[in-house]
C-alpha cells in the first residue's frame, strides 16, 4: 500500500480521535453495518479529496466496509489532522496522501497519486479532484461511473463546467442537500468557525462588532451563534433577498465599505473572490482582526495586504499573522484559509453525521443507476435525505407525527376551500 503522510507514529491517538467522533454518527454506523453485509462497492475503487479529519475518517470507513478500496488526499493544505491519517494507513489500511501544512506543489502532487488510484467513483469537497480529472487525465472520465460534491464552492464549479458542456462525467451535489446544508452549512460552520477564531486568537466576543461577509446558510449560522456570545453582528450581502432577510432577522446590513471602518472582526463566507479587498484594508480600524470560513483562501485579498503592508508580516500567534499598514495593525488568521479546520477540527462530528451519511449513500445511488446517469449535475434523491433525517432524529430520541388518513385525503384534495 503506498502513502505520504507526516508520522505514522502519531496513530494510535488518531485512532482515538476517530473513535470518539464515531460515537457522535449513528446514522453513518447504521449505513455502515449494511453496508457490511450488502456489500455494494466491491470490486470498485474510490478516490477521495476531503479534509482529513476524524469524521472523513469514518466515512472512508463506511466505504471500505462496503466493499471499496479507497485513496484519500485532502482538500486544503491546512486542513488534515496528521493523526487521524497516521490512524488510517496503519489500522484501516487506506492509502492516505495528505500532510498539515503541505505546500501547494504536495498539494496537487497528493492529488496526482489519488487520481492515479484509477478510481471508477470519486468524492470531492471543493472540486479539486474532479477538474484535475477533467484537465490532466481526460481519458479517465469514461471509467467513472459518478462523482459526490460535498461543498457550496464545488457545486458553483461544477454547475460552470456543465453550462460550458465540459462536464463529462455525472456529479452529484451532495452540498445542495438539505440534509447537508441546513445543518453542516448553518450549525457546523456557525459553531466551528468561532471555535477557529477563538483558539486562533483567544478573544471576547461579547460586545464585538462582528463583520460577516455572506448571508447564506454559513453566514447564517455563524451570525447568529458571533449574536449568541453577545457580538453586534453586521452582515454584508449582494443579493437583495438576503440582505432583507438579515434585515429582518435583526442584524444591521451595510456594503463592506460602511463595515469595513467599523469591524473589529471580520469573517467571508461567501464562495466568491476578493470580498475584502484593497479599499477596505485602507479604512478598517487598528486591530482589525480578519479571517475566512470560505472554501478557497481568495475570499480575502492576501496579495493586497501584503502589498499595502510596510515590511514583513509578522507571525504573533499560531495563525495569527500581524500586517502593518500606515502604523495600522491587521491581523489575518489562517493565511486566509478557512479558520475553521486550519485553527480549529472543522464541524463537529454529529453534524458530519449527516453530510456524510448523505455523502455514502449516494455513492451507492451512483452505482446502483449507473446504467442510466448522464455527465450532469444530480441533485440528491428525496428518499436519501428522508432516511437521513429520520434516522437522525431517532438516534436524537425524538419522535414525530404522522399523517392521518384523513389528513392525507385532505392534503391530496383541492375541492374543499373557505
Ligand atoms: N468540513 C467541515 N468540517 C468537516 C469535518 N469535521 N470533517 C470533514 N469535512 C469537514
Amino acid at each position: 500500500m503506498i502513502y505520504d503522510i507526516k508520522d505514522i507514529n502519531l496513530a494510535e491517538g488518531g485512532k482515538r480521535r476517530i473513535a470518539w467522533a464515531e460515537r457522535d454518527m449513528p446514522v453513518l454506523k447504521q449505513v455502515r453495518e449494511r453496508f457490511s453485509k450488502e456489500q455494494p462497492f466491491t470490486g470498485l475503487k474510490m478516490s477521495a479529496c476531503l479534509h482529513v479529519t476524524c469524521e472523513t475518517a469514518n466515512l472512508v470507513r463506511t466505504l471500505q466496509a462496503g466493499g471499496a478500496e479507497i485513496a484519500l488526499c485532502a482538500s486544503n493544505p491546512l486542513s488534515t489532522q496528521d493523526d487521524v491519517a497516521a490512524s488510517l494507513v496503519q489500522d484501516y489500511q487506506i492509502s492516505v496522501f495528505a500532510k498539515k501544512s503541505e505546500d501547494r506543489d504536495t498539494f496537487f502532487q497528493h492529488i496526482k497519486s489519488a487520481i492515479a488510484h484509477n478510481p471508477q467513483i470519486t468524492m470531492d469537497d471543493g472540486a479539486d479532484l474532479i477538474s484535475s480529472i477533467h484537465k490532466d487525465n481526460p481519458e479517465m472520465c469514461a471509467q467513472i461511473l459518478g462523482s459526490m460534491e460535498e461543498t457550496t464552492t464545488g457545486v458553483i464549479r461544477l454547475r460552470a463546467m456543465a453550462k460550458d458542456g465540459a462536464l463529462k462525467i455525472p456529479v452529484v451535489a451532495v452540498n445542495d442537500a438539505k440534509t447537508k446544508n441546513l445543518f453542516d452549512n448553518r450549525y457546523g460552520t456557525g459553531q466551528s468557525t468561532l471555535d477557529g477564531i477563538i483558539r486562533a486568537t483567544d478573544m471576547l466576543i461579547a460586545g464585538k462588532n462582528v463583520v460577516v461577509a455572506g448571508y447564506g446558510w454559513c453566514g447564517r449560522g455563524f451570525a447568529n451563534r458571533a449574536r449568541g456570545m453577545g457580538a453586534k453582528v453586521i452582515i454584508t450581502e449582494i443579493d437583495p433577498i438576503k440582505a432583507l432577510e438579515a434585515a429582518m432577522d435583526g442584524f444591521a446590513v451595510m456594503p463592506m465599505r460602511a463595515a469595513a471602518k467599523i469591524g473589529d472582526l471580520f469573517c467571508t463566507l461567501t464562495g466568491d473572490i476578493h470580498v475584502i479587498d484593497r479599499e477596505h484594508f485602507a479604512l478598517m480600524k487598528d486591530g482589525a482582526i480578519v479571517c475566512n470560513s470560505g472554501h478557497f483562501d481568495v475570499e480575502i485579498n492576501k496579495i493586497a495586504l501584503k502589498e499595502m503592508a510596510s515590511g514583513v508580516k509578522q507571525n504573533v500567534r499560531n495563525f495569527v499573522d500581524e500586517y502593518i499598514i500606515d502604523g495600522k495593525k491587521i491581523y489575518l488568521l489562517a493565511e486566509g484559509r478557512l479558520i475553521n479546520l486550519s485553527a480549529a477540527e472543522g464541524h463537529p462530528a454529529s453534524v458530519m453525521d449527516m453530510s456524510f451519511s448523505t455523502q455514502v449513500l449516494a455513492a451507492e445511488w451512483v452505482v446502483k443507476n449507473k446504467a442510466n446517469l448522464q455527465p450532469q449535475v444530480y441533485d440528491i434523491p428525496k428518499e436519501i435525505e428522508d432516511y437521513v433525517s429520520t434516522v437522525k432524529l431517532k438516534s436524537m430520541g425524538i419522535a414525530i407525527d404522522e399523517l392521518t388518513a384523513e389528513q392525507q385525503k385532505y392534503l391530496q384534495s383541492w375541492q374543499e376551500g373557505t
